[in-house]
């Protein structure tokens, strides 16, 4: 009869041989933070589809930013809900817009936090695209000036990090440009280098109040059903001078993660988005998992594919777990 000589489950057997040999961990230093900041004072309205995150008033971010850091939690990625919208998304790269009060705000009263801003138009835009749109189509080149300013605008607000998630063509390389020409060389990119056209975003959608208001956005964000695309989108950015590439949605697409981290040697951000979360919560609050490790889990799986940063709303969650 065959008998097994190397048995895998010797090394299962207690709590001190699997810490040994465990490959991967999680940490706090893994977890970049995302908000949600809206006009206002004491505002702290809590988002249905995603409980635990808020939008938030400025003055209510800044205590939340605060508890983030005092987790030990290095970074947070701001998302706007400005006071209006209009065609242009004039409230973007408005100096007085919402993320850059809030990103002064930040800076004055909470030392030792990085903070990064979402650079896109969608939330500002009566429309919701991410772009300029023209005869029903988003223009790629003239939304770039507009991205350009944007960056430029959060990055003299104080912002230590631009991250770029409209996915038009050369908009790193025109942001870096425009960053470096304004005298802002240390200004990190971030870029959302691989987005896909995904409906996990649904529940930010209702967070960021940015839906798109006729159409979709397949002609920017990418098909969820290529693979290669994504080296190529990935090669364009760090050509263009992204300091940090992103894959966007994770858990549907661990594979291009994987594939992303054995072809480039950037630092690489994964984001846990929010339909990702809202099922985890959902299902937990039916009782049907334990959300508590489905969360730890997701966010291992999420390292363990290659990974070096997680852009989570279980950051605050995970940090006290650990
Ligand atoms: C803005 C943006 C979106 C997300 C991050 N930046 C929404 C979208 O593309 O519609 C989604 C994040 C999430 O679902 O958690 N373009």
């Amino acid at each position: 009869m065959y008998f097994p000589v190397y048995r895998p489950r010797r090394l299962r057997a207690d709590a001190n041989i699997r810490r040994m040999v465990r490959e991967t961990s999680l940490s706090v230093n893994d977890f970049i933070a995302p908000l949600f900041v809206c006009p206002g004072r004491g505002v702290r309205n809590e988002i249905g589809s995603m409980p635990g995150n808020y939008q938030l008033s400025i003055d209510e971010l800044v205590l939340e930013a605060g508890e983030l850091k005092s987790l030990g939690i290095p970074a947070i990625i701001l998302f706007g809900i400005p006071e209006s919208k209009d065609e242009l998304g004039t409230g973007a790269y408005d100096d007085n817009g919402i993320i850059q009060q809030a990103v002064r705000a930040l800076k004055a009263e909470v030392s030792d936090l990085l903070v990064i801003t979402d650079v896109c138009l969608c939330e500002y835009t009566s429309h919701g695209h991410c772009g300029v749109v023209e005869n029903g189509r988003i223009d790629n080149d003239k939304t770039l000036a507009l991205l350009a300013k944007e960056a430029v605008s959060h990055a003299r607000a104080g912002a230590d990090m631009v991250a770029p998630s409209d996915m038009m063509d050369g908009r790193v390389g025109f942001i870096r440009q425009a960053l470096d020409e304004a005298g802002m060389d240390q200004i990190t990119l971030m870029s959302y280098a691989v987005k896909y056209e995904s409906a996990f975003y649904g529940p930010f959608r209702e967070a960021a109040e940015s839906p798109p208001q006729f159409g979709d956005r397949k002609s920017y964000q990418m098909d969820p059903a290529n693979a290669r695309e994504a080296l190529r989108e990935a090669a364009l950015d760090i050509e263009e001078g992204a300091d940090i590439i992103m894959v966007k949605p994770a858990l549907p697409y661990l594979d291009i993660l994987h594939s992303l981290r054995e072809e480039f040697d950037h630092p690489l951000a994964a984001y846990n988005v929010s339909g990702e979360f809202a099922m985890i919560k959902a299902a937990a609050e039916k009782g049907w998992i334990d959300g508590e490790k489905a969360m730890l889990e997701s966010l291992l799986s999420i390292k363990r594919a290659g990974a070096d940063m997680i852009l989570t709303y279980f950051a605050k969650e995970a940090a006290r777990i650990l």
